[in-house]
């Protein structure tokens, strides 16, 4: 299928590795040209793009910084991914969670997503671009252990909602993809909330790794591979099924039974 992306513009928050960096492989090589944002770009982002910029997007004025950038050195924006977001490790349920792990969560999950949304938007109407934002399938599932993280990803889904429903009839497409357990840098590395959980289970990362699907109830039998959520993203940015309009795209192996 021709996704016919060639010669646009898209951003991407959070894509030093994990899910943000294989959304700006997938998005180069289809020929676009990517504007990216982390606080330390990896030498595996600058190998994919020179236009990257090292911002923290969890403080207000970094997702603006990161569009401002992206504006100034071309002719607009097609495409908006809202990719940054995590969850510190678990806590021990509700009494356990301080403001200031609420403001943190909210700040780099959502907060980031409406930041840079409000600044890239006049362009996005301008070119008739489209929003991908990465929520997650928590936000269907309330865990106390992750209980701000999954309030900031449900509020995502009712953001785009809203987002779509306002700015669809300028030509702006937006929709939501919500991961189920990836298999990033958010469960492999030291003091990640996979490292916190491991311990917590009495298991090493390595054997959450394998177990936690089976565990979860997750039908395919091992963690997504952030290059699906990336192949998804490249679907909904295309306009190949230019009817999606405030969609949930949920990639999670099976893990949610809901109807
Ligand atoms: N992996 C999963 O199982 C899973 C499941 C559901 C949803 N998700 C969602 O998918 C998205 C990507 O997750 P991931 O697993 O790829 O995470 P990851 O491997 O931890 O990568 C996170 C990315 O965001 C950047 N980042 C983190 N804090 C930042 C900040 N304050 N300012 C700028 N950049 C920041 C990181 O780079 P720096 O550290 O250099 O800044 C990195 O590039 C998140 O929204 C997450 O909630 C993930």
């Amino acid at each position: 299928m021709d996704l016919d992306l060639a010669g646009r513009t898209a951003v991407v928050t959070g894509a030093s590795r994990g899910i943000g960096l294989e959304i700006v492989c997938a998005l180069v090589a289809e020929g676009v040209t990517v504007v990216a944002g982390a606080r330390t770009p990896t030498d595996e982002l600058r190998a994919l793009t020179d236009r990257v910029v090292a911002v923290d997007l969890a403080l207000a004025g970094g997702p603006e910084e990161l569009i401002a950038a992206a504006l100034a050195d071309g002719d607009g924006i097609d495409l908006l991914v809202n990719n940054v977001g995590g969850n510190p490790a678990p806590f021990d349920g509700f009494l356990s969670v301080t403001d200031e792990h609420w403001d943190h969560v909210l700040e780099l999950n959502l907060m980031s997503t409406v930041r840079a949304t409000r600044a890239a938007l006049p362009s996005l109407v301008q070119r008739r671009g489209a929003i991908v934002n990465v929520a997650s399938a928590n936000a269907h599932l309330a865990q106390p252990v992750v209980v701000a993280y999954a309030a900031a990803k449900a509020a995502m889904l009712n953001l785009g909602k809203a987002l779509a429903d306002e700015f669809g009839p300028q030509g702006v497409r937006v929709n939501t993809i919500s991961p189920g357990p990836t298999l990033t840098s958010l469960w492999t590395a030291e003091g990640s909330a996979g490292a916190a959980m491991a311990t917590a289970m009495g298991l090493t990362q390595q054997q959450l790794i394998e177990q936690l699907p089976a565990m979860a109830g997750m039908t395919n039998g091992a963690m997504t591979d952030p290059a699906e959520v990336a192949a998804l993203v490249l679907l909904l940015a295309s306009g190949a099924a230019p009817s999606m309009r405030g969609a949930e795209l949920v990639i999670d192996g099976g893990l949610l039974k809901a109807v």
